[in-house]
């Protein structure tokens, strides 16, 4: 039997993905390239916005159509939306068409439930965000691309007020620095050059380890350490970094590692010491501040990106101003930047001053203004400049093209003959857009 994985979401679901393909392949499986030739359809779902969950229940409604002209095919829904306390009036709603139902730690029990359906047990539900009993080892079939993930946590213990995941992936739980090691040493062997390491909040790695009694458990810089010193990996992103538990003494550490030293995502969220407060983000932006110009004083030449919510319950117009002037302050190469959304069971679902949409858009609107200017001239000052890139493959738009990143992660459009997929080449830089670099 053939499956198909659609996957929504973040790098955390990418790579679930490879372990749902991996696990599915090892109990004998076969990967097909589309839902027409699949007995087995697996929809690995993300519930971090509204307008990521209107997407994805269009999405299955659609194979509503696939079920009927194919009753034997199964439909299996997995990832974070399957966790949220909503999701049995959903599934009442929409989903009477889905088999399967598992919870963001359940993957592994996939084949068992696939074999009891065919057998005729009707609807399996196994959803539970516990993730203590999660096998710290699973095969994974990694997605063709020139980056190895590899998670180094799992869970999140911050409960930022908005943000549904500490409800859906449960609570922090660090995998064994052998674990991440032995997958990092595997792809270094198998041609891999750049390793992401993944995690909702890397930078308190081993706070759980030590809480639980091992006191010699490594931190996140040492699990940095460690993964840049394997041979051949050439670069290490790490993903997401909270600022609450990074300080200008990490960023010492991380200047002395030249895999990891050009590129910094630090999400900031709210450039309003008050917004932050009610986002409980436990930091303010002086404490940001502080950790960017370090960064800048010992790495002037890595690129710094971040996330940026608009329109946060009580955000006034002033509010969002000190935001503006903060990311003006702050000179990101780019931000991610999203409209608030209301996350049922999270604390700022329920407090009062919800913002109109009409408020939220405007505000993106001017904030994405501001930062693409900066991004533009950012990018401008590459020009002339040689870069280190790494070639990923041709380009989705123009195949005839080849693309790739800098040490700094940004993308670079290059001729189709500039090298071989995997290699890192040195090219001059001779233009620049808003979102990438061009080498041509
Ligand atoms: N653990 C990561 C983020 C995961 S979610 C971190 O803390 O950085 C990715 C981004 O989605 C967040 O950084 C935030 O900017 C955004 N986000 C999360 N919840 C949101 C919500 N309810 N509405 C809008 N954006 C949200
Ligand atoms: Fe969500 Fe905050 Fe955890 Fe990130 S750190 S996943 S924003 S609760
Ligand atoms: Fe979405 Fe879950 Fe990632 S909610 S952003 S897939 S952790």
């Amino acid at each position: 039997m053939r499956f198909y994985i659609k996957t929504f979401g973040c790098q955390m679901n990418e790579h679930d993905s490879e372990i749902i393909a991996g696990v599915l392949q090892q109990a004998g499986y076969q990967p097909c390239g589309s839902v027409d030739e699949a007995d087995i359809i697996v929809v690995n779902t993300c519930c971090i916005r509204e307008s990521a969950e209107n997407k994805i229940w269009g999405y299955i409604g659609n194979l509503k159509n696939v079920k009927y002209q194919r009753p034997g095919v199964i439909i299996a829904m997995l990832g974070c939306m399957t966790q949220q306390s909503t999701i049995g009036g959903a599934l009442k709603r929409y989903g009477s068409h889905i088999d399967i139902v598992l919870g963001t730690y359940q993957q592994h029990r996939l084949p068992e439930y696939i074999s009891r359906v065919i057998a005729g047990s009707g609807r399996i539900v196994d959803v539970s965000e516990d993730n203590r009993d999660f096998p710290d080892e699973l095969p994974a079939v990694r997605a063709a691309g020139v980056t190895t993930q590899v998670n180094i946590s799992y869970g999140c213990n911050n409960f930022c007020s908005y943000c549904i995941v500490p409800y859906v992936r449960g609570r922090e739980r660090s995998r064994s620095l052998a674990a991440i090691l032995a997958e990092v040493r595997e792809a270094a062997a198998a041609g891999s050059r750049e390793v992401m390491l993944l995690g909702q909040n890397v930078n308190s790695y081993g706070k759980d380890l030590r809480r639980a009694g091992d006191a010699a458990a490594p931190d996140f810089a040492a699990v940095l350490r460690e993964v840049c010193a394997v041979p051949g990996i050439a670069r290490v992103r790490y993903m997401s970094s909270h600022p609450r538990d990074f300080s200008p003494a990490l960023v010492d550490e991380i200047s002395l590692l030249p895999q990891a030293r050009s590129y910094y995502h630090l999400p900031l969220q709210s450039g309003c010491d008050k917004t932050l407060r009610a986002m409980n983000r436990g930091y303010d932006t002086a404490h940001y501040a502080a950790i960017l110009d370090r960064i800048r004083l010992q790495t002037p030449e890595a690129a710094v990106t971040t996330d940026i919510i608009v329109g946060f319950p009580g955000e006034t117009d002033e509010d969002f101003q000190a935001t503006l002037d903060f990311m003006a302050r702050c000179r990101f190469d780019a931000a991610y930047t999203f409209i608030y959304s209301p996350r049922a069971g999270t604390p700022a679902a329920k407090m009062a001053e919800q913002l109109p949409l009409s408020v939220k858009k405007e505000r993106l609107r001017r904030l994405t203004e501001l930062q693409n200017s900066i991004s533009l001239e950012k990018n401008l000052a590459y020009v002339g400049r040689t870069e280190q890139v790494l070639l990923e493959g041709p380009s989705k738009t123009d195949p005839a093209f080849f693309t790739g990143r800098t040490a700094g992660n940004k993308i670079v459009i290059c001729p189709g003959d500039a090298g071989a997929v995997n290699e890192i080449v040195p090219l001059t830089i001779t233009g620049a857009k808003t979102w990438h670099l061009e080498a041509l």
